[in-house]
């Protein structure tokens, strides 16, 4: 391992920030006080700006390089928010707040953000401008879009950006990349089936969406089998059926929800358009109505070519090579620094989080042993990309 001295130097106080951040879990664009902690550390680095409020509760902090030198902006970004979900860790520094906890290590990402803020502000090796950015709503609100539509990328002349995620189950000290997409674009279904309720003995006087619907879920799954490319992935997964309410009524509507993850335009298409047809086709053939709505929401993350060789080559000086695998298969998760992506060209990187719970998971905690990897892998990143 290659470490940046200075930042192994900091590991306490970046965990210490970590823990505080962890215990202080806030969901979506409620994240005020971790905003409110973000900009005051970088004030207190001596950031040359430091601006909140940009898509709603995100914040962006301005390094510029060696006085006199100038060159382009890159951005760096990490995620603040937390999930609703109730933790088990029972560690000292757990959540304080029931429902709520750091269960994607957004806490890690900021920490590690703002330990390469205070170095990067400190020793100003590069010939430039750094953005580090902090976004609010990674898990489900779209911060990273609200940030883009708010003119982030233009106000701070940001021409390239740089994302990085734990991932629990690669050793810590290692790192994971792709060209291309490396995680999926995340949309969701609702369809509403509409039959002709009434008496479940009497099934010849009503129209029963809850059949109507069960085939239209078994054909579903034939969106993938057969209507995909086989080498293309595409998952469409229902996962809310709900109709009904006693032992003798046929209902009048049947609900279901869903979500659709692919990995190219092609493919999301092609699955739009096939669960409008299956939908309604199968709710005619039997009398019923289907009314879908699809929502486009997080598009796939996709690493632009250049960027992620840059990215694995800084990941490879600080883990060595055999730290860095290039070709790291694709996951059918999402992640909103794909709007970021569709903005600017960078890469999107995998760091380890070594043997923990899986994301999302309430055993799951941030490995502080990552900090001093993560932190030397955002500082070596902005001197290589912006030296003079
Ligand atoms: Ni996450």
């Amino acid at each position: 391992m290659q470490l940046v001295d200075d930042v192994v130097a900091m590991k306490d106080d970046i965990t210490e920030w970590r823990r505080t951040l962890h215990a202080d879990p806030e969901l979506l664009f409620d994240v005020h006080n971790t905003a409110a902690f973000v900009a005051d550390k970088l004030k207190s680095f001596g950031c040359d700006e430091v601006v909140t409020g940009i898509g709603r509760t995100g914040v962006v902090g301005i390094i510029h390089g060696r006085p006199g030198s100038n060159g382009p902006a890159i951005g760096l970004r990490a995620d603040m928010d937390a999930l609703p979900i109730n933790e088990i860790t029972g560690a000292p520094w757990a959540s304080r707040t029931p429902g709520k906890m750091h269960a994607c290590g957004h806490d890690g990402h900021t920490a590690m953000l703002l330990g390469a803020a205070r170095h990067l502000t400190e020793t100003r090796n590069f010939s430039g401008t750094v953005a580090v950015i902090f976004q609010p709503a990674e898990e489900g609100g779209g911060g990273g879009r609200e940030m883009v539509n708010d003119g982030m990328m233009d106000r701070f002349g940001i021409t390239k950006v740089f994302g990085m995620h734990n991932l629990p189950g690669l050793p810590v000290g290692q790192f994971a990349i792709r060209k291309g997409p490396i995680m999926a674009a995340t949309d969701i279904f609702d369809i509403t089936v509409t039959g002709r309720g009434g008496h479940a003995a009497m099934p010849h006087q009503t129209i029963d969406p809850i059949v109507a619907t069960s085939q239209i879920v078994t054909s579903l799954q034939s969106i993938s089998s057969r209507n995909a490319n086989p080498l293309e992935s595409v998952v469409v997964s229902v996962t809310k059926f709900l109709g009904g309410s006693a032992y003798n009524v046929i209902p009048e509507t049947v609900e279901l929800a869903g979500t659709v993850r692919t990995l190219s335009p092609e493919m999301r298409d092609m699955t739009e358009t096939r669960i409008n047809e299956i939908a309604s086709g199968i709710a005619a053939a039997h009398g019923c109505k289907a009314e879908v709505k699809y929502l486009r929401n997080y598009p796939v993350t996709f690493n632009h070519a250049d960027e992620t060789d840059f990215a694995a080559d800084v990941a490879a000086s600080v883990a060595g090579e055999q730290g860095i695998e290039r070709e790291q298969p694709p996951t059918m998760g999402g992640e909103d620094f794909s709007f970021m992506l569709e903005a600017r060209p960078g890469a999107f990187i995998f760091m380890g989080n070594g043997d923990t719970a899986s994301l999302h998971h309430p055993a799951y905690d941030f490995n502080d042993d990552a900090i001093p990897v993560g932190v030397s892998y955002w500082v070596k990143l902005a001197e290589k990309a912006l030296a003079a």
